[in-house]
């Protein structure tokens, strides 16, 4: 039976002509562990895909949703923190294996003899890479992701002549907005995918070419499948399984909603654009262009042009190798000087303390659902909550300097609408400190007025 459908199928689509093509490609040399990179890459590439699709389907483009949504995603949605750990960290580690592979590509200089092209189309990929970071960045909206981007596209301003221009275009007008959002969704999950598969396709396809009309061929030939394969499938497990531990035991953060009129908030790169943004403190206004747009613009023509300046044909040299000391040792003082800047800086890595503090407060607090129709209904305050309470927590419950807000109170654990009457009676038992007053006197009437309003927020 199983014969007569691959019989069937074979006479259709050459379903034993593409498997042969697939298992039994030539590994020159034989198959060898320094060869998984790149199928890890497609892998996690692959994971990427499918897990940004699975965060499509509850995710909101818009200033109002998107936070909301992605809150949600981590905090209800069953194994919804895995997928989004999974989207976060495998996006670091294809950053750090296309890196690797870039290196290797380098140590090697595999980037010559008729392979300019493959090159080429990866630092291509690259570049898009970078492009889904940037783009990705600014999605979840929360402080982080706004004061970050705003960071960049100011940059983005001082490109001579245009950059005004460019900058509005990019936001959609003059102020970050749903407009914006939308714009770098459209990239991030349209636009960039599209063109990296294509590039990846280019890639993929001039390499096998290369490697046919390129390699000398030795004595030792592996076929791809199965030593070769089972490599590759080992690292990818390995991937997946390093990604979803990560995801596992330390939760991607997510900050506070953004909030534009926030003055205090110091926004700080993730690690692979830190150096970057070292650089940029070099450059004070107007020159900021030199190291955010015409230094990472030399660096990627001088590799591009990497094979035609190295044009001796013996597979080793030293221009790769050289040039990847310079970079690593840059990339890696600048990443350092970069935190110790902020570390002897008292003020600034005070505020950052307390921005990763109330960042991790805002992930362990429970989802909030947000109440579309509740500003036009809701209920006022009764007036025992006016006099007894508003004072520290405000006259709709939103909190001051001198209490904590107190919407959604009879969400949180032992703030139930049950607890509550005991905890007003009672602060001290419910671990409240003494700046909150002790209401045993209050009527009970009067209590359950307040607890009541208080459930309804
Ligand atoms: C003098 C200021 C003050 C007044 C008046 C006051 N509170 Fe508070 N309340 C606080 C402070 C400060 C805290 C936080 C204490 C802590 O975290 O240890 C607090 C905490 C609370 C909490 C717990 C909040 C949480 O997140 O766990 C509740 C509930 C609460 N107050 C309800 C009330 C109600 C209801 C009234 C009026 C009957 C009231 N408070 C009046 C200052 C006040």
């Amino acid at each position: 039976m199983m014969q007569k459908i691959l019989d069937w199928l074979d006479e259709r689509i050459a379903l034993r002509q593409l498997w042969a093509a697939y298992a039994d490609r030539n590994i020159p040399g034989g198959a060898s562990w320094s060869y998984v990179f790149s199928s890890g890459l497609k892998s996690i590439y692959l994971t990427q895909f499918l897990t940004g699709l699975l965060l499509l389907l509850y995710y909101v483009p818009s200033t109002d949703h998107a936070h909301t949504t992605v809150e949600y995603i981590q905090k209800e949605v069953y194994l919804g923190y895995l997928v989004r750990g999974l989207h976060f960290y495998g996006a670091n580690l294809l950053l750090i294996l296309s890196l690797l592979h870039l290196g290797q590509t380098l140590l090697t200089s595999a980037y010559k003899n008729k392979r300019e092209l493959v090159w080429i189309s990866g630092l291509i990929l690259l570049v898009l890479l970078q492009g889904a970071f940037f783009t990705g960045y600014l999605l979840p909206w929360d402080q982080k992701a706004y004061f970050g981007t705003q960071v960049a596209l100011s940059i983005l301003s001082s490109v001579p002549l245009v950059g005004e221009l460019l900058e509005t275009i990019v936001k959609g007008g003059p102020r970050m907005s749903t407009l914006t959002l939308s714009r770098f969704f459209v990239l991030h999950v349209l636009l960039l995918p599209a063109l990296f598969i294509t590039m990846l396709t280019v890639h993929i396809l001039l390499s096998r070419r290369a490697s046919l009309v390129a390699d000398k061929q030795t004595d030792k030939v592996d076929k791809y499948y199965p030593s070769q394969f089972v490599r590759n499938t080992v690292f990818a497990f390995l991937l997946l399984l390093l990604l979803a531990t990560l995801s596992h035991l330390v939760p991607v953060t997510l900050e506070p909603k953004a909030d534009p009129s926030d003055t205090t908030y110091i926004p700080r790169p993730e690690w692979y654009f830190l150096p970057l943004f070292q650089l940029l403190k070099y450059f004070p206004g107007q020159l900021a262009i030199v190291p955010a747009l015409l230094l990472p613009g030399l660096l990627f023509t001088v590799l591009a042009l990497l094979p035609f300046l190295d044009r001796k044909v013996e597979r080793r040299s030293r221009l790769g190798s050289a040039f990847l000391i310079v970079f690593i040792c840059g990339f890696s003082m600048l990443l350092t000087l970069a935190k110790l800047d902020d570390y002897k800086d008292v003020a600034t890595s005070k505020q950052l303390l307390a921005q990763q503090e109330k960042a991790r407060v805002f992930l362990s607090e429970p989802f909030l659902p947000q109440r579309l129709d509740l500003k036009t209904q809701q209920t006022c305050p009764p007036a025992s909550f006016l006099i007894n309470c508003a004072e520290c927590h405000g006259q709709n419950a939103e909190g001051t300097k001198n209490g904590p807000k107190l919407i959604g109170i009879t969400h949180k654990p032992a703030r139930s609408p049950k607890d509550l009457p005991k905890l007003l009676r009672d602060p001290s038992s419910y671990g409240l400190s003494e700046d909150m007053p002790d209401f045993s006197s209050l009527p009970d009437e009067e209590i359950e007025q307040i607890v009541d309003y208080l459930s309804s927020l």
